[in-house]
């Protein structure tokens, strides 16, 4: 047969060459890297016209290419109508006191799995709002310690709303968490709390020698304490301005808080706070001169601004001249007309 005496022909010379160069063309590219778009033979449609997020269509009457969900429906799967549990509040829209979850060690477990992931970096691993981002350095909003009365006082619906809806200039984490994963996580501030806050009797429930753990605790705050004069020892920081005042009024985010135009936000105007009369939440008045503003700073809670929350934390890590420094650049921002 002729095919027969063609598969059994013996691969000369010249046929070997051709298919070495052949296998060596076709493998050679196997391995390596291109940032070239890869060969598409059939194109389908890879390339068509689109619209961009944000982008106009004129072929909607409101002219945006993004389309809202039609009024008065709920997607499939999407019917939160378990309000406790979606929105941590109840049907007449009060926050709810108690986690709607039965807290087990596994919700607790997911809870502080979560937390460390996504709250640790600013909130603190025990929320005390020391978290590696909150050095000032990195121009964050201090975040709260969670162990003061205020957040203590919150409801688990109020938590939950922080963390569903955001809180003041902090954003919602509604997309990195889960309706479930917001419980677990209210559940484990919770717990959080109640690890740094064990009321002396039931302390004296177990065997800790409660004056050892005093003494140790004001050992700790002198060895910090001299720490910090030697630092200020080693590099005197006498630079007081109020342009110094300016600057640091951005780099430490007062700004997301306090306009200095007049506009309201979290926090009051800063415009001619200095040398006003300011009322306070007790009902008295006080003149802001810079003994207030100095407390202002470093002991907000002290006296609250009428109409406001405590929410402003101390900025006691901020030197002596820097404080000097906030306290000239209010100065400048004094009514003069
Ligand atoms: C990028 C930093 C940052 C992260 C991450 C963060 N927070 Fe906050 N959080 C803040 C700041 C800042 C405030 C204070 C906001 C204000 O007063 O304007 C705050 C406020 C809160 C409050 C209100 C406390 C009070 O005393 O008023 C709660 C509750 C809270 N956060 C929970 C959480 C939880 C839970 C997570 C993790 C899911 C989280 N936060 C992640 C910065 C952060
Ligand atoms: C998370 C929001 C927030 C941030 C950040 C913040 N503050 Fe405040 N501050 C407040 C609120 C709310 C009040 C009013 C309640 C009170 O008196 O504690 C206030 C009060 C004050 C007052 C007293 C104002 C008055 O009406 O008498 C001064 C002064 C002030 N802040 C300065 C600063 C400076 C300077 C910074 C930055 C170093 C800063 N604040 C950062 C929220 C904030």
């Amino acid at each position: 047969m002729k095919f027969e005496s063609i598969a059994m022909t013996p691969l000369n010379s010249t046929t070997l060459v051709v298919l070495l160069i052949a296998s060596a063309t076709l493998l050679s590219c196997r391995g390596q890297l291109s940032d070239k778009p890869p060969v598409q033979p059939q194109q389908n449609m890879f390339f068509q016209e689109r619209f961009n997020a944000q982008q106009e269509n004129p072929f909607f009457e409101d002219g945006m290419a993004m389309r809202a969900p039609v009024e008065g429906t709920v997607a499939r799967g999407n019917l939160q109508a378990d309000t406790e549990f979606y929105r941590g509040v109840d049907e007449n829209g009060n926050f709810i006191d108690e986690n709607p979850v039965t807290v087990t060690r596994e919700l607790l477990e997911r809870g502080r799995d979560r937390y460390d992931i996504y709250c640790s970096v600013c909130h603190g691993g025990t929320g005390d709002g020391q978290g590696i981002i909150m050095t000032g350095q990195y121009g964050y909003v201090p975040a709260p310690t969670f162990h003061q009365e205020r957040t203590r006082d919150m409801t688990e619906g109020e938590l939950y709303s922080a963390i569903a809806d955001g809180i003041r200039t902090m954003p919602s984490y509604s997309h990195q968490l889960k309706p479930e994963d917001r419980w677990a996580v209210v559940a484990y501030i919770r717990a959080l709390q109640e690890s740094q806050f064990v009321p002396e009797d039931v302390m004296r429930e177990y065997d800790v020698d409660l004056a050892l753990l005093v003494e140790e605790y004001e050992r700790e705050q002198e060895r910090l304490a001299a720490l910090e004069e030697a630092r200020e020892a080693a590099a005197p920081d006498d630079d007081i301005s109020a342009e110094r005042g300016e600057e640091l009024f951005t780099s430490q985010t007062c700004q997301a808080c306090h306009s200095i135009d007049g506009t309201d936000m979290v926090g009051p105007s800063l415009l001619g706070v200095y040398g006003s009369e300011r009322e306070l939440d007790d009902g008295s008045t006080v003149t802001a001169d810079e003994d207030y503003l100095y407390e202002s700073l470093t002991e907000p809670g002290a006296s609250v601004t009428a109409g406001y929350q405590n929410v402003m934390q101390p900025y006691t890590h901020l030197s002596e001249a820097e404080l000097q420094s906030l306290i000239e650049f209010i100065k400048t921002l004094a009514d003069n007309d």
